[in-house]
């Protein structure tokens, strides 16, 4: 018997392959159009108070009120370092609160998402925009790997991402300068920020990491639809459409750029990052802010977001906002796929290291469960 190809079209196998149990990373897998993708839309808003607490309203949202001046290019000089060792609180990043505050958010509007007894949330996935933005990232992604838990219960994927011991190590043994650079991101949204539509920025304020303004949004990409809620920096109360995700920006610091080295390594890992995070919700501005070597704001920048592909397709080795997607694409059938025991105390664990493929395993050990109880239970009602 004949093997080519030509002469095996018309034997169809008897069964479906099983699905693959690894998924291919490369970048130059992933070439190709981009898929379709719907304009995220938003459903409902959160809050996290000074104490992490949770909150059903939109009390954190904060509005961007640039100072007179400095979006024309007068150097702010704003000190992204004063109160950091007086009037900082920061987050507790030893509690591990996994989904929680979007599954508090279903829970209080399940009204909003669907009739069915069988599948009460009418969406095939629930994550954070942050674990969709690593995912994004990953063709290109040379440093850090990642764990992300699923697990399929009454009818949708929820995505769960779990601490690797690397990032662990990373995070336990911070440096004091790392310490200062995360904190000085949030010092500079102080600055641009203030708590009312007309009201001016409070620098003089405490910064507490607990706080929180956050969207949730239903999005699809090709055929999978989701429910993703991500943090919001500020709503530009001047946006030429104020309607939300529209209205919102995400606020930026970065280390002035000093040569064409530095630039292109801004291109290749910051601006894919930065793309990622604000096109998967639909935010459309993005401001920069360029400290100097004292940590001092030297110049603000404004990228809109669905320019960045076009500042970067012209730098060689750059990355493709087409492979980000359809890489994404890819990895959400694979755990389509893969993801078929609907059960809440069934977890699978995808795990994967640069220059690896994407792999799994299957847990049942309750240390690894991602669903709570009350969450279960309020969905079997
Ligand atoms: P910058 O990104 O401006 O440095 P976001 O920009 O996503 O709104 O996050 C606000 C700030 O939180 C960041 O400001 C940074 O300081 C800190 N941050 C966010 N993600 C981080 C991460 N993975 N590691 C360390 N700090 C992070
Ligand atoms: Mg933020
Ligand atoms: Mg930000």
């Amino acid at each position: 018997r004949s093997h080519d190809a030509s002469s095996c079209t018309a034997e169809q196998p008897k069964r479906p392959a099983p699905p693959s149990s690894s998924l291919n990373t490369h970048h130059l897998s992933y070439k190709g159009a981009f898929p379709f993708f719907r304009l995220p839309s938003e459903v409902g808003r959160f809050s996290l108070d000074s104490e992490r607490h949770y909150h059903g309203d939109s009390r954190k949202l904060r509005y961007y009120r640039p100072p007179p001046g400095v979006e024309r290019g007068v150097s702010p000089g704003w000190d992204l370092m004063d109160g950091y060792e007086d009037r900082f609180v920061r987050r507790d990043e030893n509690v591990k609160e996994g989904l929680l505050h979007i599954l508090t958010w279903v829970k209080e509007n399940q009204e909003l998402l669907g009739e069915s007894k069988s599948r009460p949330l009418d969406r095939d996935f629930v994550t954070w925009r942050g674990h969709l933005t690593k995912i994004l990232c990953t063709p290109y992604e040379n440093q850090e790997g990642w764990l992300l838990a699923v697990s399929l219960f009454k009818g949708t994927l929820y995505i769960s991402e779990r601490e690797t011991e690397v990032a662990r190590k990373k995070r336990e043994e911070k440096t004091t300068m790392q310490d200062k650079l995360m904190y000085s991101g949030y010092k500079f949204e102080s600055y641009l920020c203030a708590e009312l539509r007309d009201g001016q920025p409070s620098p003089t304020e405490v910064v507490n990491t607990n706080e929180a303004f956050c969207s949730v949004l239903l999005a699809r990409l090709s055929k999978h639809s989701f429910l993703v809620s991500g943090e919001v920096d500020c709503c530009d109360p001047q946006a030429s459409n104020s309607n939300p995700p529209f209205c919102y920006v995400e606020l930026k610091s970065s280390a002035k750029i000093r040569n064409q080295h530095q630039q292109r390594s801004f291109n290749r890992y910051k601006l894919l990052k930065w793309w990622c995070q604000s096109f998967l919700i639909g935010i459309p501005l993005i401001v920069a802010g360029f400290r100097d070597s004292e940590g001092k704001v030297a110049v603000l920048q404004n990228y809109r977001t669905s320019d960045i592909p076009h500042l970067i397709r012209k730098d060689q080795h750059s990355w493709d906002p087409a492979v980000c997607m359809n890489f994404c694409d890819a990895f959400l059938s694979f755990v389509k796929n893969l993801v078929t025991r609907d059960d809440p105390r069934v977890v699978y664990l995808f795990s994967w290291e640069p220059g690896r493929d994407v792999t799994y395993s299957v847990h049942t050990d309750p240390n690894y469960f991602i669903l709570p109880a009350w969450y279960i239970e309020a969905m079997n009602q």
